[in-house]
């Protein structure tokens, strides 16, 4: 369906039908690598991982659990700040009984996930894995690679599928390349 938002889009970079084959293909990696696995958790990273993530639960096939944190490193823009802040901090006193599996939109400079993977194993999680829907390589800063990733991407400024532009844009349901006019104004 179109929206008023689409005209904003300079190009579709992954299409709804790619988005359902990719994140059907690292389901079923998930479901393979977890299978004997205990106590898997989805770590949701809010808020651009929730379509995404909703996406991963109805593909996996193997039990699993959510849950949720919330971080910032990007401020207002399309610029990262290079720190990464937690908002909202897991909250389960059995995660050393939890394999955490941490699902992020996109990696860029690595920061986030590098920092959370770290902070999860010194809180006590009994595994800690890392997943990214979309990954910039060229934006790297930290030396840092997810165990499961979609797609790479060019390093342009994406929206849809979750991800936002000043909280807008997340519902689109394909990942676009935003045209610089919409944040250069
Ligand atoms: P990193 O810590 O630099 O790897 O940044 C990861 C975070 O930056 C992601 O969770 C996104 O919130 C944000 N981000 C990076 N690139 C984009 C983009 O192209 N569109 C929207 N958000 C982005
Ligand atoms: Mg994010």
């Amino acid at each position: 369906m179109a929206t008023n938002m689409d005209q904003d889009i300079q190009t579709i970079l992954v299409t709804e039908t790619e988005l359902d084959r990719v994140t059907f293909r690292i389901a079923s990696e998930i479901d393979r690598d977890y299978k004997d696995a205990e106590h898997l958790v989805l770590l949701c990273i809010l808020k651009g991982s929730i379509v995404f993530t909703g996406e991963l639960m109805r593909k996996l096939t193997i039990p699993s659990e959510i849950d949720f944190m919330k971080v910032s490193s990007y401020g207002s823009g399309t610029t990262s700040s290079g720190r990464v802040n937690i908002i909202l901090d897991i909250m389960r006193s059995d995660l050393n009984e939890c394999d955490i599996l941490i699902i992020e939109d996109i990696i860029d400079s690595g920061r986030t996930l590098s920092y959370l993977a770290e902070y999860l194993r010194l809180k006590g999680a009994k595994s800690v894995k890392t997943c990214a829907l979309l990954d910039k390589p060229s934006r790297r800063e930290v030396d840092f690679q997810p165990d499961y990733i979609g797609l790479e991407i060019p390093d342009e400024f994406v929206v849809g599928f979750g991800l936002d532009y000043d909280e807008r844009y997340r519902q689109l349901p394909y990942i676009g390349i935003l045209k610089p006019s919409v944040y250069e104004k």
